[in-house]
């Protein structure tokens, strides 16, 4: 392995036992390009081209009070596949508030748990006083790497391979792009929405192929809410108005108070891709809170969509967690919110929703083979979750046709990424590929990459290759295949 530091930053962070500071959570601040990555086990199969990507929280500065991991500085993982040899980099990404605080050679802003009149600077996103790491999400739209923020920011753009920094895109509205934007890689069109605490509270927009901002549309809210991703099938788009939101007298006092309205429903917003306020369909389904969707898609008069139900959208304190981070620990937690796997129908004929509970286990961060996205799909991949942690460490293959499973968990002290699927080269069915994570070995102190051959999930790695340094664990990730890169995002491929 020939590994190149590229930059080693320095922060003022302090030394602590921070829980989201240490472990498989411990920052890593250096920058490296490495190639030809040691092989632990396996080979670099020859029919994978493409890059992983994936985004990590990594705080430079010492923060004002109470640390979220969130808070972090997101830094970009990319470990490219092609013609068996793979390669590896890592790139924090330049962010306005990244470059503001390290001239300032301290933290500028408040964090998600602080109050926000410690923030120097004026804040971004829909809490409004915090900074725009950019640390949340990563997909790949028109050739280039596009990073997100869950609370809404500017969204920053790197090339995929190099990682070369290339700014904010010049259609970013005014109130942002949150994370989970989606590429539907069928059009090659980018699907997005933000939200606000001014109305009409949330928008949605599509940014075609070339890059063109070509539609912007309020979606009207009966208040600020906290989305946190969004589906689409091949006409419609689908927003959502979950009763998990800022306490409304609270918020008016300038407090950030989440509350679970336990007698309010799921809204569901259905809008034609295209469409206008007025087009939209509200449909409405038992109260929770839903962080993220698989598929969705359309079959005869309904819309069939997937994703994690919580039971618990606002659990419980954790007991045994250091003092004043209770609250945060048990959101991180998976468990303590009770995140399932489901099924929505919605009946554009009647209106009326069905829903069905497909798993009982605790499962989150479903992948699937995007090429089959908006398309009946039979493959589901999620993430098995360490108890008490956000931190995963297995996953669960669904076929969602007959309902089997299978699971595989990796070794005690191993903690593994969100692994997207990775198409083989000239692939011939819709599980004729690879999963891609990113795992830091505790045991070890090292990282690696794996690929997870699809048809012998249970099998385990079929490859597994050291990364130069040990990472940080974090939260989004994808893949894009090489072809679609070297096209600039302007690849059709033809419907499966
Ligand atoms: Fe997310």
């Amino acid at each position: 392995m020939q590994v190149e530091t590229v930059q080693t930053f320095k922060g003022n962070l302090l030394p602590g036992d921070h829980p989201y500071l240490k472990g498989a959570w411990t920052p890593q601040h250096e920058e490296v390009n490495a190639s030809d990555l040691r092989v632990l086990a396996g080979r670099v199969p020859a029919d994978i081209d493409g890059v992983y990507l994936r985004n990590t929280q990594n705080p430079l500065m010492q923060a004002k009070g109470k640390y979220h991991p969130f808070d972090g500085d997101g830094m970009l993982h990319m470990a490219s596949f092609r013609q068996g040899r793979a390669t590896y980099r890592n790139r924090f990404i330049r962010t306005k508030g990244l470059t503001a605080e390290l001239e300032a050679g301290r933290r500028l802003w408040a964090g998600l748990m602080e109050d926000p009149a410690l923030s120097e600077r004026p804040g971004w996103g829909a809490h409004g006083s915090i900074k725009d790491a950019s640390s949340t999400d990563v997909v790949v739209h028109a050739g280039r790497a596009l990073t997100t923020y869950y609370q809404c920011g500017e969204g920053y753009r790197l090339d995929p391979l190099s990682l070369d920094q290339e700014g904010i895109p010049p259609w970013s509205p005014l109130d942002g792009i949150s994370a989970h934007c989606k590429v539907d890689e069928r059009s090659g069109e980018l699907l997005f929405f933000n939200y606000s605490k001014h109305a009409p509270y949330m928008h949605y927009g599509v940014v075609d192929r070339h890059d063109h901002l070509v539609h912007y549309v309020p979606v009207p809210l009966p208040g600020p809410r906290l989305p946190h991703d969004m589906a689409f099938t091949e006409h419609y788009a689908i927003l959502n108005d979950f009763p998990l939101f800022w306490d409304p007298e609270l918020l008016a006092q300038g407090l950030h108070v989440v509350r679970f309205y336990r007698d309010k429903p799921s809204r569901f917003a259905i809008i034609p891709r295209r469409g206008q306020p007025d087009d939209i369909r509200w449909f409405e389904a038992a109260p929770t809170f839903v962080l993220h969707w698989l598929n969705a898609y359309e079959e005869g008069d309904e819309i069939v969509l997937d994703g994690y139900f919580q039971d618990e959208p606002m659990p419980r304190n954790y007991e045994g967690a250091p003092a004043g981070y209770e609250r945060m620990m048990s959101y991180l937690d998976q468990y303590k919110m009770g995140c399932r796997l489901h099924r929505w129908r919605f009946n554009l004929k009647t209106g009326q929703t069905t829903e069905q509970r497909l798993d009982d286990r605790i499962l989150e961060f479903g992948m699937f083979n995007q090429q089959y996205a908006t398309r009946p799909y039979r493959y589901a991949y999620s993430a098995v979750q360490v108890p008490g942690w956000f931190l995963f460490n297995g996953y669960v293959k669904h076929d969602l046709q007959t309902g089997r499973s299978w699971q595989i968990q990796l070794p005690e002290g191993q903690y593994a990424s969100e692994a997207p699927f990775a198409p083989r080269v000239d692939a011939r069915d819709e599980d004729d590929g690879y999963l891609v994570s990113f795992v830091t070995d505790e045991n070890a102190q090292r990282s690696e990459v794996i690929l997870i051959d699809a048809k012998r999930f249970e099998e385990g790695p079929v490859c597994r290759l050291e990364l130069p340094h040990k990472i940080c664990s974090g939260t989004h990730s994808c893949w894009a295949s090489g072809e679609s890169i070297r096209a600039g995002g302007l690849l059709s491929f033809s419907a499966p």
